[in-house]
């Protein structure tokens, strides 16, 4: 009897210590707002939706093309609407160009005009919220100091990575998302695409959490095991938000990055891009900054999440694929071996179709480079994707991103009127323009030729100089776009291991992939049966690119 006494008075001790732990580690809690009322029963789901981009000058696209809302235009716009809180993660914070760069980027001067606007908005009764990373940003600690309230996360201690978000969220009803962040460059001289979407409680609601997330971990440097149930999502790929957008219905959701950071019921954006693909009929078109199927830009580990979705779609299901890369100084130079791997795959295929073409920015004659394509988006006959982060793996693995995906499928009208169709013939326009050129046969377009003489190291913290806290130098000069053939390199001797290398850990990595996914599973062997099944130009294109690496980063 006392023994069995103790035994409930242990056990319950027990209980009360479990639940207080989880109280400690879910002590994401501490946000007291949702004074706005608005709740998931309650919310605004017929929305409008406005395309946003930011078109250099120096990039002309013809006076009949397609155009939309100017990216500062459309911020601009959400700051009238602003009542009560702006909500705002990006990547980084640099608006106001120095003197010397807007000295020779006149564009660069009227970027300086968003950061009153930001810091005019205290005065009007309206908070200013910025979640960062732990950045250096003279600017943002201004900001701080007397506009804004600003929430630090080291991201370094979370997840090792970068916090590579970057959207608005207003008076939790509007909000933007886009490849744009807080830089006057992506307000200048880049090419940036995004989306506003106007009164839109529902999806904003959404983006809040991602948003409220970020807030809560301030200085944290452990990731809580518990999240609060205020960040659980309310709508993700399996049960989207239904909503009318510019009065056509719609299906749209929220994803994010890392999976670290997905409390439940929340897309990550890797199963969002898998979703799109795999929900494709008819094309998919791709428009990316960075494309490399490898683990990082320092890795020769193959990473097969998303290369992987886009061969089944080539193979299985004969989708008509368009990759449009960006060629500038950080494109690895393994890309072109990849492309090149996914377009042999469709030789010899009946109804198989990938082509691949890249952007390249202008150069000015001083040799610096203007307009670079920095989209991340793709589109498909059905719905589109837009997201934060470049299609390489440990993007999706350690930084933080979010992403969006709104799908109208049974639009049927030739009025070119939905997003989707908007942003297919922004696509089109940048396909068929004057920027990109086709990867031919046997030539490799060189993007930075300076990094594959070099041999350099390539910085490990940084993956991408867009995203690097300082500003880039300007005057640095690039080499320009050469085109130089296989042959040339031919000449340089390889040591035979570093040409094998490579494409035996492809195949011991595809046959490891432990995806829970069955299908993923079949497809890749079929994939390996492709590859080996003695198709001479995969195999050129696979070994030609081990001996590019030589030149790449170190292996
Ligand atoms: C622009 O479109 C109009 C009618 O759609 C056409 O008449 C005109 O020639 C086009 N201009 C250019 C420069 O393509
Ligand atoms: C922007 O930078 C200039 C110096 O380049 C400085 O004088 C000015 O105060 C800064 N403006 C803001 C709004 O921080
Ligand atoms: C971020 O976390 C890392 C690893 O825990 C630590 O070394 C670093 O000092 C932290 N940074 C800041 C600014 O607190
Ligand atoms: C949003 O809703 C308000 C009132 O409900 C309306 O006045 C406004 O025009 C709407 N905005 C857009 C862009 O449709
Ligand atoms: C290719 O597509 C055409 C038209 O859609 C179809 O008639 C044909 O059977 C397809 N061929 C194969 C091998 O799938
Ligand atoms: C819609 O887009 C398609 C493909 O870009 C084009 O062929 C068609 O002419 C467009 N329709 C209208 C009404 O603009
Ligand atoms: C949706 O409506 C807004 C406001 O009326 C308009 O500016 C925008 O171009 C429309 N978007 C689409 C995709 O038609």
């Amino acid at each position: 009897m006392k023994s069995q006494q103790k035994c409930i008075v242990i056990f319950a001790l027990v209980c009360c210590f479990a639940v207080l732990v989880a109280l400690i580690f879910s002590a994401v809690d501490i946000w007291g707002e949702d004074e706005d009322g608005i709740t998931e029963e309650n919310c605004e789901s017929s929305c409008r939706a406005v395309l946003v981009e930011n078109i250099p000058d120096d990039v002309p696209f013809g006076d009949n093309s397609t155009s939309h809302l100017p990216l500062s235009q459309g911020l601009y716009s959400l700051l009238d609407r602003a009542l009560r809180v702006v909500e705002i993660v990006s990547p980084l914070w640099l608006l106001n160009s120095s003197d010397y760069e807007s000295s020779f980027q006149p564009a660069a001067r009227q970027v300086r005009a968003l950061l009153s606007r930001l810091q005019g908005l205290r005065a009007k009764g309206i908070h200013l919220r910025i979640s960062s990373g732990m950045t250096e940003s003279s600017e943002l600690i201004s900001l701080g100091t007397k506009y804004a309230e600003v929430h630090y996360l080291n991201m370094t201690a979370l997840t090792k990575g970068h916090l590579h978000s970057s959207f608005w969220v207003v008076d939790n009803k509007h909000f933007y998302i886009g490849s744009a962040s807080m830089d006057w460059r992506s307000l200048a001289t880049r090419k940036e695409l995004g989306i506003v979407v106007y009164n839109c409680s529902c999806l904003a609601l959404d983006l809040h959490k991602v948003f409220s997330l970020y807030w809560g971990l301030q200085y944290k440097d452990f990731i809580p095991t518990f999240w609060s149930k205020r960040l659980f999502a309310l709508f993700n790929g399996d049960q989207p938000l239904e909503l009318t957008l510019n009065s056509t219905k719609a299906q749209a959701y929220v994803s994010a990055s890392p999976d670290a950071f997905s409390p439940k019921d929340r897309s990550s954006d890797l199963e969002a891009i898998s979703k799109v693909i795999q929900d494709a009929q008819r094309f998919i078109y791709i428009s990316i900054t960075d494309y490399l199927p490898l683990f990082g830009m320092n890795s020769n580990r193959y990473w097969s999440r998303i290369d992987g979705f886009i061969r089944e779609a080539l193979l299985l299901r004969k989708i008509r694929v368009r990759l449009l890369i960006s060629c500038w100084e950080k494109t690895h130079p393994l890309t072109f071996n990849f492309i090149w791997s996914l377009r042999s795959l469709c030789m010899e295929q009946a109804n198989c179709s990938l082509e691949a073409k890249f952007f390249r920015p202008r150069v000015l004659r001083d040799g610096n480079v203007q307009g670079i394509n920095h989209n991340r988006f793709m589109v498909t006959d059905r719905a589109i994707y837009l997201g934060n982060l470049d299609w390489v793996g440990n993007e999706f693995s350690h930084n933080a991103g979010a992403g969006l995906v709104i799908s109208q499928p049974d639009v049927d009208d030739d009025r070119n009127s939905t997003v989707v169709d908007q942003l297919r013939m922004a696509f089109e326009r940048d396909w068929f323009s004057g920027h990109t050129h086709s990867l031919q046969a046997n030539k490799i377009p060189i993007c930075n030729k300076q990094r594959i003489n070099r041999l350099a190291p390539v910085k490990s913290s940084q993956h991408d100089g867009i995203n690097d806290q300082k500003p880039a130098p300007m005057r640095k000069k690039t080499e320009g776009f050469l085109t130089r053939h296989f042959d040339e390199r031919f000449d340089k001797s390889v040591p035979q291991d570093a040409t094998g290398g490579l494409v035996i850990e492809n195949y011991q990595e595809r046959g490891q992939v432990k995806s829970g996914r069955h299908d993923n599973k079949k497809l890749l062997m079929n994939v390996n049966d492709q590859d080996s099944g003695g198709d001479a130009a995969s195999q050129t294109a696979e070994s030609s690119g081990s001996r590019e690496t030589t030149c790449g980063p170190p292996l």
